[in-house]
């Protein structure tokens, strides 16, 4: 069938599903304290899952990534990553999940052998303290979680979002860690996507300026860039390290993304200010050929993107509900 390709010419083979918009943990970058969840009834039950994700892999993605929110605070997780799994005979060739990690130490073997074939791990600061100030939650479980999944044998990258005068400083502490336990590791800049109203511009420590503050006691060399949202760097000679730097430095020109929300609402791009709502479609029976068609409509108008116009978007969905 035929494949997604936006009116810029990009062609989609990505996408990440939020499974629900619950989080056991509180990121200031990412949600309020007191966060207002959406009606549990309006979630996507797992047959609506596997059947949008199906549709979108028979038109062309090939790797899906699970997303929260938490992804395991859905009870139902391992048999959800089992019939995504099951697409790989219709041309999915990867199932990744992003997790804070917390709660992953006593499902991390059954995860695996479920089928996710690698874990991005939100990993802030090595400082308690400072992993405190920025996630309201303590560490000591995220490390736990990280253990257990190298212990199942799991593929690990963590991600670190970078906020001037939370974490900055944690930079090269964070960066040692992983060096020295052979973790591979992205740096964030911290994006206008929060609970509405705190982002500033001052706030983003940009890649430029975590270059600087690694270069201050590393060797720190620039590698071609691919296809990832990652620039990719070499540190040291040796240690791969990555800066996804939206805010300075935008992929959207190759962007191969698309997004669907924990309700179903289908977002062709992390900064658009509304969604296609294919869950609510779903309920009301539509077919796969009416529904095929909405989201080739949907992904022809994808927007440029970041690039094309900068800052807060103006729209209620903050990042635990638009899955990251
Ligand atoms: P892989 O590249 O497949 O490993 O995953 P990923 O980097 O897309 O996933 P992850 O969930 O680890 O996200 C890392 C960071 O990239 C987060 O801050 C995301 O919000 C950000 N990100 C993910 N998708 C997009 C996107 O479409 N646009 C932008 N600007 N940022 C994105
Ligand atoms: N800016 C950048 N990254 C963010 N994430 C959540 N909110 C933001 C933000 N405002 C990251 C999380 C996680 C991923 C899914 O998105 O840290 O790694
Ligand atoms: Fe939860 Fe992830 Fe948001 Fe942190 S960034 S509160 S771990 S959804």
């Amino acid at each position: 069938m035929s494949p997604l390709i936006d009116r810029h010419g990009r062609t989609k083979r990505k996408l990440r599903i939020s499974l629900t918009d619950r989080c056991n943990f509180r990121c200031t970058y990412c949600m309020p304290e007191h966060p207002d969840w959406l009606p549990r009834a309006s979630l996507l039950e797992r047959h609506e899952i596997v059947r949008l994700a199906g549709l979108f892999v028979d038109h062309g993605i090939d790797q899906i990534r699970l997303t929260g929110g938490e992804p395991l605070l859905r009870r139902d997780l391992t048999e959800c990553v089992r019939a995504i799994d099951a697409l790989r005979e219709r041309g999915l060739s990867r199932l990744s999940m992003t997790t804070n990690a917390s709660r992953i130490a006593p499902k991390a073997r059954e995860l695996v052998q479920a089928g996710i074939d690698d874990f991005n791990v939100s990993l802030d600061a090595i400082d308690p303290d400072t992993f405190r100030r920025l996630t309201r939650r303590e560490i000591a479980p995220v490390l736990d979680g990280i253990a257990a999944l190298a212990d199942a044998g799991a593929t690990i990258k963590l991600n670190a979002v970078v906020v001037r005068g939370d974490n900055h400083e944690d930079v090269v502490p964070l960066l040692e860690w992983a060096m020295a336990r052979g973790l591979s590791l992205r740096f964030i800049e911290y994006m206008p996507l929060d609970a509405p109203g705190q982002w500033k511009r001052d706030a983003v420590f940009s890649e430029a300026e975590m270059l600087a503050a690694i270069a201050g006691s590393h060797h720190v060399e620039a590698l071609p860039r691919g296809s990832d949202p990652a620039t990719p760097y070499r540190v040291d000679g040796r240690y791969p390290l990555g800066i996804i730097s939206t805010v300075s430095n935008p992929f959207c020109a190759t962007c191969d993304r698309l997004r669907i929300t924990a309700t179903g609402e289908l977002f062709t791009c992390l900064f658009s200010p509304i969604g296609t709502p294919l869950g609510a479609r779903l309920r009301e029976g539509i077919d796969d050929a009416t529904l095929a068609a909405q989201v080739a409509r949907a992904v022809w108008l994808k927007d440029a993107g970041y690039a094309s116009r900068p800052g807060p978007v103006d729209r209620p969905l903050t990042m635990h509900a638009m899955g990251g």
